[in-house]
């Protein structure tokens, strides 16, 4: 069938269908819309980015950023814990968050001028309270059904259950994306630093090597909780208050004790283990200054990430960094000395936003599954082999 061909505001290509409307899933239209969501461990808020999936290499539309409202990020972190009546608190919650994606995405539909009819899916990863991989579940609080009326656009959501169900991890999901856009001539550690850091190791191009990848431990997380006690601000901007402190050696070789640090992969954590709680226990009976803890929580993050990646990506050659950790320079700093010799360098120097890599992958896990296609990788998650991920909640 005939269809006129129109550029939109983005400049790019989309086809018209002969009611005027524009043609969803033609397959032979220039641009192929989709959203990405994510809203990550240390509960900053919403990442959303549209991205045109449509040629070799993914392309970024835009980015919108919508931090979440005061009363919803404390009831999201009084939720990661048991509680009274959490099941209808949870579903409460997920109604509250799903309005919040709404308004994400008509932010970032509304700066790039492009209509909800010329997305073609939203990947929503949603909001996680548990991750139990050992008890075979992990629960992303999230109202999928509510966000596609909203939206007007169809949405995939609830990722890592099907890697679960299949005996894996559920997590880490970023790997395969970051193999995408990121694998080069030589081995190289791709290490996201969000409120959990993960790792993926990256082969060389065509070396027929498996992209590994796990979590390493905690990222922002503790660093976060820390800064918000002695700080009053969310966390601690730029790692500046930590530049000032110093790094105790001893305790610091007590943190990195911690069993899960030296377990084998596959393994991926979260709040259920590095939380304050933690910290707490860790800190009993240490006289130190707060500022030094935090140059020790920073250098906690750096060295764990260090020890892993020289003992299971070590043929890595260089360590790019996303996550909002690329913007901790303190945290940078460390990470550089202690992947050396590995240069060290946020993946904004490839051009891609550090804050925005891993709502960009749940744009991409969002058309995997509209193509059906198993992109899970057994060999990061201990699977039993690739799935499907994702269940699809469409518009109309
Ligand atoms: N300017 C900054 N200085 C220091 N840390 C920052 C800065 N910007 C972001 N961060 C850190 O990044 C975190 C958010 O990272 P993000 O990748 O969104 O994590 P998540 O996926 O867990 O939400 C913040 O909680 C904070 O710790
Ligand atoms: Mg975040």
């Amino acid at each position: 069938m005939e269809s006129n061909r129109c550029v939109v505001a983005t400049g790019a290509m989309c086809r018209i269908g002969p009611d005027g409307g524009i043609l969803k899933s033609d397959p032979d239209r220039a641009t192929d819309l989709y959203v990405g969501m994510m809203t990550g461990t240390s509960l900053d808020g919403v990442d959303a980015v549209l991205a045109d999936l449509a040629g070799p290499q993914p392309r970024l539309i835009g980015h919108a950023h919508l931090a979440l409202a005061e009363d919803l990020r404390k009831e999201l972190l009084l939720l990661c814990a048991s509680g009274w009546d959490e099941l209808h608190r949870s579903a409460i919650a997920s109604q509250h968050l799903a309005r919040s994606y709404a308004s994400a995405v008509q932010q970032l539909l509304l700066d790039a001028d492009v209509e909800p009819e010329q997305v073609r899916a939203i990947g929503v990863h949603g909001q996680t309270v548990r991750h139990r991989p050992d008890a075979g579940y992990t629960v992303q609080l999230n109202a999928p059904a509510t966000l596609a009326e909203l939206s007007g656009i169809d949405v995939v959501a609830d990722f890592r259950s099907r890697d679960l169900a299949a005996g894996g991890q559920g997590a880490p999901l970023l790997p395969a994306f970051h193999a995408g856009l990121f694998t080069t001539h030589s081995p190289r550690a791709v290490v996201n630093i969000g409120g959990i850091s993960n790792v993926t190791g990256l082969p060389a191009a065509g070396s027929g090597e498996p992209v590994i990848g796990f979590d390493c431990g905690p990222g922002n997380v503790l660093i976060d909780a820390w800064a918000a006690e002695h700080l009053g601000d969310r966390f601690d901007r730029d790692g500046h208050w930590a530049a000032g402190g110093h790094s105790d050696a001893a305790w610091l070789q007590a943190l990195l004790a911690e069993p899960y640090f030296s377990a084998p992969p596959p393994k991926s954590t979260g709040r259920e283990l590095f939380n304050r709680q933690w910290l707490s226990h860790k800190l009993a009976q240490r006289e130190l200054a707060p500022r030094d803890v935090q140059a020790t929580l920073t250098r906690l993050t750096a060295a764990s990430i260090g020890q892993a990646i020289a003992q299971h990506v070590a043929p890595a050659v260089d360590v790019l960094v996303c996550g909002g950790g690329a913007f901790n320079a303190t945290l940078m700093r460390m990470l550089g000395e202690e992947c050396a010799p590995r240069p060290v360098a946020s993946t904004a120097t490839l051009g891609v936003a550090p804050d925005h890599v891993e709502a960009f992958a749940f744009a991409w896990l969002a058309r995997e599954h509209v193509h059906g296609r198993a992109v899970s990788l057994p060999a990061v998650t201990g699977a039993r082999g690739p799935r499907v991920l994702g269940a699809l909640y469409p518009a109309g």
